[in-house]
């Protein structure tokens, strides 16, 4: 996969590339992540990239040709545009699995009191990252490129996606690591016993009471299975 990042601010995404899972899987070649300074594509002199709004208001407003110039140099017949802005649908990690199979993600980030609504015209997804607004698109951009690059294929171990928190709209099973006993909090007794069916059971008993307690709004969204619902019977 190859992920274009268009910013004003390129050198925030240093320490990102160059850190944990993303560093790797760019060094293994599962992804290549470049990112341009929308600054060069700017024809004014001064390499501005914003200017008053038409109609007045307050604040400034990213133009439109830099975009224009850099998004028609970088887009192929198959690439995604994505522009990230608070105005977007919420990401999920389901469109993160849903991204993850695409070839070429080019993604814009926003800033100042918004852009030139014509760069919409040229953006095939508007995500946000959450109900809030951020300063710019950058973190945004780190979020959604991190997400899906540990989905890439032999990025991190396959089994780990299916257990994944909110896979199938379910939380993760508590889990716990050495020492068994710490000034007297304990790890539950089956995860020690080494029998691997009841530490199974457990798992997904524990996955379903998470959600139900922590996310019951997941629950809502895609309801308890025939399986699920006998798991909490048998376990009453
Ligand atoms: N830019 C500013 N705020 C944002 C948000 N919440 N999501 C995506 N992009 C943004």
């Amino acid at each position: 996969m190859i992920i274009d990042i268009v910013t004003i601010f390129p050198n925030f995404f240093n320490e990102f590339l160059e850190t944990s899972i993303v560093k790797r899987a760019i060094a293994k070649e599962s992804v290549t992540i470049n990112i341009h300074d929308l600054r060069e594509y700017s024809n004014n002199k001064h390499k501005q990239i914003d200017d008053t709004p038409y109609g007045g208001g307050v604040g400034m407003v990213m133009t439109f040709p830099p975009f224009y110039e850099l998004i028609t140099k970088l887009k192929q017949p198959f690439s995604k545009v994505i522009f990230l802005t608070p105005q977007g649908n919420v990401f999920n990690q389901n469109q993160a699995v849903d991204l993850s199979k695409e070839k070429h993600l080019i993604l814009l980030c926003g800033h100042y009191e918004g852009v030139d609504a014509r760069v919409l015209e040229l953006v095939d997804y508007e995500i946000s990252i959450g109900d809030y607004v951020l300063t710019g698109g950058e973190i945004p951009a780190m979020i959604l490129s991190d997400a899906i690059v540990r989905l890439l294929p032999g990025v991190i171990m396959e089994e780990s996606h299916q257990s994944d928190s909110l896979s199938n709209d379910r939380l993760k099973y508590p889990q716990y690591t050495k020492p068994e006993e710490y000034k007297g909090y304990i790890v539950p007794e089956v995860l020690v016993s080494g029998h691997h069916g009841n530490i199974e059971k457990y798992r997904e008993l524990m996955a379903i009471k998470t959600t139900m307690e922590k996310r019951p709004d997941l629950i809502e969204k895609t309801p308890l299975t025939e399986k699920e619902v006998k798991i909490l019977e048998e376990n009453k």
